[in-house]
């Protein structure tokens, strides 16, 4: 690239990941949208090029790269740095709980915590002994936490729901991806009202639940992913609070509500103090998760509707 800022002199593959490294570590980039420091995006971006797997061995390190991909290298670097924007979109693809998600900007890039309770398989909260025959991942976006427990729970059906077509779109491609045709269908919906009337034993949500009053506050980075994903009116409860207030309907009797409201969570309990919240810790980061039983969504809707 003649008019190049940056130069990439690397010569193997561990040095590109080197030189990327201490090149973002000297501009100020924001880190959390799936990948925390400049060390995991360089070896992101260096390994993506090189069609390498990114945990790739020393012995892999040491192959030497081609102009080429150095040239392209470069260029995805410096889009990350001028622009500002998350490695992810740059690629066309990140990594939740090991496995592989396409996204564009009309997908909030996957960081959910809530892929670390699937993982586990939402235990204790769903009992191990028995599997789910209906899950829901409610604000499903590029569909990755319903994939993900389509993959944990292979007896079970799995419906996703977003209101925005083009966040949809996204979420086909990843059906497809992980060959989930038969079992993971999704839906355009607004909340729970176009959904087919079903009794899921687990709804997985996380909607946007930013307050509008932080949108200026935020990194550039935040700027590039779609505001329908991110910010939910006032106090940033709009959404989660219809989540809550609905579930129990869509819920079947022994069903549970896993819900992501991060920093918003202080709001939600004060606004439904009556009620028990359980939040969890998480081991691998991330706050502001609940989990709510059936039975709980019913007094709340109970309550709460006039
Ligand atoms: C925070 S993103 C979460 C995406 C995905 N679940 C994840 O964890 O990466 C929230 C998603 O909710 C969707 N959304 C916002 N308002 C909605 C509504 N009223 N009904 C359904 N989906 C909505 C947005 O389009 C966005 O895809």
């Amino acid at each position: 690239m003649a008019d190049s800022f940056i130069l990439l002199r690397c010569a193997t593959i561990q040095q590109a990941v080197d030189e990327v490294s201490a090149c973002l570590q000297k501009h100020p980039l924001y880190y959390g949208h799936g990948l925390e420091s400049p060390l995991d995006e360089a070896a992101y971006l260096v390994s993506f090029v090189a069609g390498l797997p990114p945990d790739f061995s020393a012995q892999t390190g040491r192959k030497k790269v081609s102009e080429d991909q150095r040239s392209r290298m470069q260029e995805i670097l410096e889009q990350r740095v001028l622009l500002r924007k998350p490695l992810a979109y740059l690629l066309g693809r990140t990594w939740l709980a090991g496995q592989q998600f396409f996204v564009n900007e009309h997908v909030l890039i996957p960081r959910s915590p809530i892929a670390e309770l699937i993982d586990a398989r939402l235990a204790p909260w769903w009992p191990s002994d028995r599997d789910p025959q209906w899950i829901l991942d409610v604000c499903t976006g590029s569909g990755c936490l319903g994939i993900l427990a389509a993959r944990q729970f292979q007896q079970a059906r799995v419906d996703i729901s977003d209101n925005e077509a083009a966040a949809l779109e996204v979420a086909a491609r990843n059906i497809t991806l992980h060959c989930l045709e038969q079992r993971v269908t999704p839906y355009n919906s607004d909340v729970f009202h176009q959904l087919p009337p079903r009794q899921y034993d687990i709804i997985l949500a996380n909607p946007p639940y930013v307050p509008v009053c932080e949108q200026p506050d935020l990194p550039s980075e935040y700027r590039h992913e779609p505001a329908q994903a991110l910010f939910a009116g006032e106090d940033g409860l709009e959404i989660a609070e219809q989540i809550l207030l609905n579930a129990s309907e869509y819920l079947s009797h022994q069903g549970i509500l896993v819900m992501e409201v991060g920093q918003s969570a202080l709001a939600l309990q004060q606004r439904f103090q009556q009620h028990n919240f359980i939040w969890l810790e998480l081991e691998r980061g991330g706050e502001g998760v609940c989990v709510l039983t059936c039975a709980e969504c019913r007094r709340i809707a109970k309550q709460n509707i006039s």
